[in-house]
């Protein structure tokens, strides 16, 4: 009887474990997609924020900027233990302090961006938008493989 029940809990601890497993895996690979698909934004978006920074259209500049600190912020909630992968550098994990702090500068950034357009500051919103765009670099040097 002992050995019974034995080997029936061993039985099911194994189907929950191997759930489990499946499920965790499931869950990093969609975590990974997921802010690699925020990026690929934050990049479609940078790129046509530039041009309009130098003609004035402020209204849909503010649209492509609230949309890409969307991003930003959500970018910063998808790097849980354990969920290591895609082009992210391990680095992130070893180091979270200063990959925080990176990632509130470029939110900060995009904020001050957002800023200028509001203030309708063509001169501040060019050298904003330069500010901003200096932060993908020097995060990917040190967090992209
Ligand atoms: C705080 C750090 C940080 C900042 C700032 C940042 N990135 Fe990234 N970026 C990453 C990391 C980390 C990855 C890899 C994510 C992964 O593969 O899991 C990445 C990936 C990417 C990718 C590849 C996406 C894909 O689908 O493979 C592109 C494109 C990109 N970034 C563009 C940009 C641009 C453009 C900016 C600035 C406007 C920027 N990034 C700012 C950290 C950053």
């Amino acid at each position: 009887m002992i050995f019974k029940i034995l080997l029936f809990s061993l039985f099911f601890s194994f189907f929950a474990h191997a759930h489990e497993i499946n499920m965790e895996d499931k869950n990093v690979e969609q975590i990974v997609k997921k802010r690699m698909s925020n990026m690929s934004k934050i990049k479609a978006h940078s790129t046509k924020m530039h041009p309009l920074t130098m003609t004035g259209e402020f209204e849909e500049i503010k649209n492509l900027n609230d949309e890409m600190l969307h991003a930003a912020k959500e970018f910063k909630l998808l790097f849980p233990e354990g969920s290591q992968g895609g082009k992210a550098s391990t680095l992130i994990w070893e180091d979270r302090e200063t990959f925080d702090l990176f990632i509130d500068n470029f939110i900060k950034a995009i904020e001050d961006v957002g800023e200028s357009i509001d203030n309708e500051d063509s001169i501040s919103l060019m050298e904003n938008f330069k500010i901003m765009a200096s932060n993908c670099g020097t995060c990917h040097k040190k967090f992209k493989n």
